[in-house]
């Protein structure tokens, strides 16, 4: 039986426990520039301190037209490398691994950059058709999350994760319901992504950790674990399960277990893929108990902690020495997005505020 104090070892870095930070955005942290603000620093140092293994930095463009909104980080240039630093600093101080999301919106992208490009030419969010990308182009892209993984090795990072998850380009290049194409990248769903990751492996190194947010099922279980099998053939050290774009088509989860049908993606991946990197759960982990219910009965080899961690940086501590700590409301006010405003009551309880 594990423990959540039990030490794991990913690609040859030590994580000190089982717990892990769950990538999520701080909409209206970065300015236009997409630069790491003080907000950025303070908000990771925190969460650096509160006792979690590894922090997966929140989901950072690529490209300034594959961001969420004009105020969302960036790595697409050097001058944004050097802000990082702070960051990375805080956690190692720490003893937190800390790798960072690198993203791009596609298909999804927000208008205000211009049309949304994808694999292929499909309905976009304003009821317009996205730009199907060119052979030339994906290369393009592709070597855009190369160059940002390049700028995240000297930023200190220990690694990056790719957003391959909750509709975004790469996962849209893994759905049949977004890739129509008829070539290479159409006849093999995991390509984009794996050529990806076969050019960060060379270009940061043996010992840089490539990890892969990907779904625990898209359309179905055996798609998504063939991929990641590629994604883990390539060079992926971790995978981290979330749901794709049809993900909750597939009922995964007994109904006497207490944990979300999200969690469950994760769960059933780590029980049916026999893929040998470890592999993360997330959706619902909100309290001590839950966290140690996965690790204990070896659902997950790590529980990634998204709401829990934004109310309360102290959860982990909470969880591995049972001291106390303030619970998400679960009010979504975290998740309302760019200009809304809308902050963390929990955080406001915690603070006195
Ligand atoms: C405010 C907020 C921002 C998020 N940003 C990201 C992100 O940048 N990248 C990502 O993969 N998931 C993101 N997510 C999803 C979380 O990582 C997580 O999968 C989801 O919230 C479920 O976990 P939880 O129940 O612990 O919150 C975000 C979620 C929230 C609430």
């Amino acid at each position: 039986m594990a423990n959540v104090n039990d030490s794991l070892i990913i690609n040859g870095k030590k994580i000190k426990n089982r717990i892990t930070m769950a990538p999520t955005v701080k909409f209206d942290f970065a300015g236009e520039d997409g630069k790491v603000t003080e907000k950025h620093i303070s908000h990771y140092t925190e969460r650096a301190e509160g006792g979690v293994g590894l922090i997966c930095v929140e989901a950072t463009a690529v490209t300034p037209e594959g961001r969420f909104a004009k105020n969302h980080m960036g790595l697409w240039d050097e001058s944004q490398t050097e802000g990082h630093r702070a960051i990375t600093d805080a956690c190692h101080k720490n003893d937190v691994v800390v790798i960072i999301q690198l993203n791009h919106t596609g298909i999804t992208g927000n208008p205000m950059f211009g049309t949304p490009v994808g694999p292929s030419s499909v309905p976009t969010r304003d009821g317009k058709m996205s730009k199907e990308m060119s052979r030339d182009e994906i290369h393009a892209m592709q070597e855009s999350f190369i160059s940002a993984a390049v700028r995240a090795k000297e930023a200190g990072y220990d690694g990056i994760q790719l957003h391959g998850c909750h509709g975004y380009l790469i996962n849209q290049f893994v759905s049949p319901k977004t890739n129509l194409r008829t070539d290479e990248y159409g006849m093999n769903k995991a390509l984009f992504g794996k050529e990806i990751i076969q050019g960060i492996r060379k270009k940061c190194g043996s010992d840089f950790i490539i990890s892969v947010r990907t779904p625990g099922a898209e359309p179905d279980v055996q798609h998504a674990v063939d991929v990641a099998r590629e994604y883990v053939e390539a060079g992926c050290d971790y995978l981290q399960v979330s749901h794709g774009i049809d993900s909750f088509q597939v009922k995964l989860k007994g109904e006497s277990e207490p944990y979300s049908d999200l969690c469950a993606l994760g769960v059933n991946f780590k029980a049916v893929s026999g893929l040998k990197v470890p592999v993360s759960c997330v959706g619902g982990l909100l309290t001590p108990e839950l966290i140690k219910y996965i690790v204990e009965k070896d659902l997950a080899d790590t529980v990634d902690l998204a709401r829990g961690m934004l109310a309360d940086p102290q959860l982990p501590n909470a969880t591995l020495d049972g001291s106390s700590y303030v619970k998400c409301f679960e009010c979504k006010a975290c998740q309302y997005g760019p200009g809304t405003g809308h902050s963390c009551p929990a955080e406001h309880k915690r603070k006195n505020i």
